[in-house]
């Protein structure tokens, strides 16, 4: 899973209710067992985005990427069918800032 808005409408949970949404259908109707999404660590909102979801960070790929002149790191996070049914009614819950720590 990757996302990308226009700098316009960032900072509204736009991502975080679209992201919601995909992974209700990823679970649901396309019947999926395991979604992964791929955040560079120094993205502090996208990682936000991954963590309000109930993703778990899986592993770090180091210098995964050639982006703008420089190697970036990979820093992947998962989540369960099982996981996401479990999440799902409490995910307005915002979890702590230490839940995003490597
Ligand atoms: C990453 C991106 C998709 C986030 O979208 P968004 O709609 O602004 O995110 P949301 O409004 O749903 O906010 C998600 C969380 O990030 C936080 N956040 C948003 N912008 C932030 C910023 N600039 N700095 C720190 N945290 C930020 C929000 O506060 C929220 O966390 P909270 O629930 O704990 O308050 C958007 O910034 C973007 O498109 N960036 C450019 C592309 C990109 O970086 N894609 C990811 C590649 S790894």
């Amino acid at each position: 899973m990757w996302y990308e808005l226009g700098p316009a409408h960032w900072g509204q949970g736009y991502a975080v209710e679209a992201t919601s949404a995909l992974l209700d259908f990823a679970f649901g109707p396309l019947g999926l067992h395991r979604v992964w999404a791929d955040c560079d660590p120094r993205n502090t909102a996208s990682c936000r985005v991954v963590t309000r979801l109930g993703m778990t960070l899986e592993g770090c790929l180091r210098e995964n990427w050639f982006l703008k002149g420089e190697w970036c790191d990979s820093m992947i996070y998962g989540i369960l069918d099982n996981e996401w049914k479990g999440h799902h009614g409490q995910r307005t819950r915002a979890p702590s800032k230490n839940e995003n720590e490597w």
